[in-house]
C-alpha cells in the first residue's frame, strides 16, 4: 500500500520578489522578517509540525543566503557563547536542526507548476506537500498538518481553500465541488485566476498535499495564464483523473507577498509576543 505519511515539502523560492523592491534587490524575499524571524522559517516550522523531514527549496541564482539561514553558524555561535547569550545560541542551533534542507534550481521562470516539477527527482515516488512562502498561516493546528491529516483520512490529494470576496477571485486559483464534510469538498472545477464567471468564491491558498502522479501530469500541461506552466492546471487534470479534495482550513492567512498583508502579519505576530504586545497596542491606539 502506498505511504500516506508526508515526509517531504517542496517550497518554491525562485521568484524575484518584484512586489517588494527595493528590499528584495539584494535580499531574497523569503528572508524578509515577520517581527524578527524570516518568513521562510515560519513555513519550514509548519512543514516540520506536519511531519516533514526533508525540505526541498526550489531556488534560483542569488538565493544562497536562504540555505545559509538553515546552516550551522560556527562563528556566530562562538560569539554568543563568549558573551553569555546561551539561549540565543541554542535558538540559532535549533534553526540548523529543524529539517534536512535540499536545494534544486529552477533555471528559468516558467511558472509555479514548472518550479514544482523541478523537485520531481528529489521527491521520488511518495506524497509530498507544496508550500508557498507568500502564504503565512497562523493556526492552532498548523495548516500543512490539517491538510496532511485530511490526506491521511481520504488518501486523495488535498489542497487548502479559503473563502474570499467575489471581487478578489481573479487573484487566485478558484475551486468548486461537492461537499464531503463540513470542511472538505471533492473538487470538480478548478480555474487559475478566472477573469469572469468564477466557479465559486473558494480560493486556493498555498498548501497542497499531492500524490507523486502530479509530476507526470505537470510534464504534459501546456502553458496557461501568463504563459506559465500553472500548478492549478495540473491539479484540474488530477481532479478529473484521480480525484482531488479541497479543505477549508482553520486559521488566519496572511499574504506576506503583498505589502499590506506583510504589515498585517507583522502586527499580528508582534501582538503574540508578550514583550511587544502592550507597547504596540498602546502605540497603535495612540495614532491620530
Ligand atoms: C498562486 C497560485 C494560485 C493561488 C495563490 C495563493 O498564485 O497560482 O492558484 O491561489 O498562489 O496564494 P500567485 O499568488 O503566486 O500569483
Amino acid at each position: 500500500m502506498p505511504t500516506k505519511t508526508i515526509r517531504k515539502a517542496v517550497i518554491p523560492a525562485a521568484g524575484l520578489g518584484t512586489r517588494f523592491l527595493p528590499a528584495t534587490k539584494a535580499v531574497p524575499k523569503e528572508l524578509l522578517p515577520i517581527v524578527d524571524t524570516p518568513t521562510i522559517q515560519y513555513i519550514v516550522a509548519e512543514a516540520v509540525a506536519a511531519g516533514v523531514r526533508d525540505v526541498i527549496l526550489v531556488c534560483a541564482r542569488g538565493k544562497e543566503s536562504i540555505v545559509d539561514h538553515f546552516d550551522l553558524a560556527g562563528e556566530l555561535e562562538a560569539h554568543l557563547e563568549r558573551t553569555g547569550k546561551l539561549e540565543l545560541k541554542q535558538q540559532m542551533r535549533d534553526i540548523a536542526r529543524m529539517a534536512h534542507i535540499v536545494t534544486v534550481r529552477q533555471q528559468e521562470p516558467l511558472g509555479l507548476g514548472h518550479a514544482v516539477l523541478c523537485a520531481k527527482d528529489v521527491v521520488g515516488d511518495e506524497p509530498f506537500v507544496v508550500m508557498l512562502g507568500d502564504d503565512v498561516i497562523d493556526a492552532p493546528i498548523p495548516g500543512a498538518k490539517q491538510l496532511a491529516d485530511c490526506f491521511g483520512r481520504h488518501g486523495l490529494g488535498t489542497i487548502a481553500l479559503m473563502e474570499v470576496p467575489r471581487e478578489d477571485t481573479h487573484l487566485y486559483g478558484i475551486a468548486a465541488g461537492s461537499a464531503v464534510d463540513d470542511r472538505t469538498i471533492r473538487i470538480d472545477a478548478l480555474v487559475e485566476k478566472p477573469r469572469k464567471d468564477p466557479p465559486s468564491n473558494l480560493a486556493v491558498i498555498g498548501r497542497y498535499v499531492l500524490p507523486p502522479s502530479i509530476f507526470e501530469i505537470l510534464e504534459r500541461v501546456r502553458p496557461g495564464v501568463g504563459g506559465e506552466i500553472q500548478l492549478t492546471d495540473a491539479l484540474a487534470i488530477l481532479a478529473r483523473e484521480e480525484g482531488l479534495l479541497g479543505y477549508r482550513f482553520q486559521g488566519e492567512r496572511y499574504d506576506a507577498g503583498d505589502r499590506f498583508g506583510y504589515l498585517k502579519a507583522n502586527i499580528m505576530y508582534a501582538l503574540k509576543r508578550p514583550e511587544l504586545a502592550g507597547p504596540l497596542r498602546a502605540f497603535l491606539s495612540g495614532i491620530k
